[in-house]
């Protein structure tokens, strides 16, 4: 590497990001975490920080459909990829199915953890449509929640997990006929 390609971890950077689909250029430094820039470069606040050290999963985001902690990856790592937050679950003020489902299981109480979860359910059930409940246990223990006990939380999202299967059954019913 020559001097004029070394980077210092203070040193500003134009990044490439898509996130949510839309693409956004930013000028910061090569050590800042994404969850830092999703949330004060672009604003997308829905993203939360807890430990900001990889335990509790509040910042989880999809990165190329996969669940990753925001605050354990640099920004600029994740030039390239397809980031998701949050933010891309509901329509407007419509709410998703998986949000709905957290609403209607009180799968939530202060909300804190509840867009990690969300992101995290989401990503997992994208990969795993046919999840059991005793899979969906083990992998919403990756995340922490200091409120509900984990019981609603694994019910709301095997709740959405049931309500798609039934509906790609329809769907494919209704094509047969
Ligand atoms: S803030 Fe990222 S894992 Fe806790
Ligand atoms: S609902 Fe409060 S930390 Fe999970």
């Amino acid at each position: 590497m020559t001097d004029d390609t070394f980077t210092t971890p203070r040193e500003p950077q134009l990044i490439a990001l898509n996130v949510n689909g839309e693409q956004h250029e930013v000028i910061t430094e090569a050590r800042r975490t994404l969850v830092d820039v999703l949330r004060h470069e672009l604003r997308l606040t829905g993203t939360h920080v807890g430990c900001e050290h990889g335990i509790c999963g509040a910042c989880t985001v999809l990165v190329d459909d996969r669940p990753v902690r925001a605050c354990l990856m640099f920004a600029a790592q994740a030039e390239g990829a397809r980031i998701r937050t949050v933010e891309s679950l509901a329509d407007g003020s419509r709410l998703s199915d998986l949000q709905r489902a957290f609403s209607e299981h009180h799968a939530l109480q202060c909300g804190f953890c509840t867009p990690g979860f969300l992101m995290l359910a989401e990503g997992f059930l994208a990969e795993r449509p046919e999840a059991t409940k005793e899979e969906i246990r083990e992998v919403v223990a990756a995340n922490m929640c200091r409120c509900t006990g984990y019981q609603t939380i694994v019910e709301a999202i095997d709740a959405c997990a049931t309500a798609r299967r039934r509906a790609c059954a329809q769907a494919c019913h209704s094509k047969e006929n």
